[in-house]
């Protein structure tokens, strides 16, 4: 069986990171969404409510959400996964990527990174800028789950524009 990881903040999911989701499936029996809790990056969403949000957005049993601490290689043993998946959007992804890559293959020389690049619609797309963009009430509904667009409005307690 051929277990993929798949780490991040995902505060919150796009369909950028659904799209790679799928993208994984197509070259692993199983995908593991691993959901960093304590990020350095104060996130907007509580694990739990991250949690919530990633499952609801899954429709294949072959994936599986879950939530880590600590270094991702430990994780990645700890489930018996070969390989870490990494979503490339443009080149300046790439030396944090690549640093990231690196340091895991110091740390876990038999586990290796795979890239995966989104749709081109996606390519410009991140929670960070989901987030802002949410904030000021803009539009977001193509680029995050329906589930996630309402959470961002309760959040941010915006009006709807659907
Ligand atoms: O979505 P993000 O925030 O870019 O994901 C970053 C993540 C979670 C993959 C990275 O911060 C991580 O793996 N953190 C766990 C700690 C760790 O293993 N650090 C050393 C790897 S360089």
């Amino acid at each position: 069986m051929r277990l993929a990881i798949f780490p991040g903040s995902f505060d919150p999911i796009t369909n950028g990171h659904l799209d790679l989701i799928d993208r994984a499936l197509k070259m692993f029996d199983r995908v593991y969404v691993a959901i960093l809790t304590n990020t350095s990056k104060k996130p907007l969403f509580t694990i739990e409510e991250r949690l919530g949000m990633m499952r609801e957005c899954q429709r294949s049993e072959r994936v599986l959400v879950g939530s880590f601490q600590g270094l991702l290689v430990d994780f990645a043993h700890a489930q018996g996964a070969a390989v870490i998946i990494r979503g490339l959007r443009a080149v300046s992804d790439f030396e944090y990527e690549l640093q990231m890559a690196m340091m895991n293959r110091e740390l876990a020389p038999n586990l290796e990174t795979v890239f995966l690049m989104p749709k081109n619609v996606y390519s410009y797309l991140s929670s960070r800028l989901v987030k802002e963009v949410a904030v000021l009430g803009g539009d977001i509904s193509k680029l995050v789950p329906k589930n996630v667009e309402e959470a961002l409005k309760r959040k941010f307690d915006t009006p709807s524009n659907s």
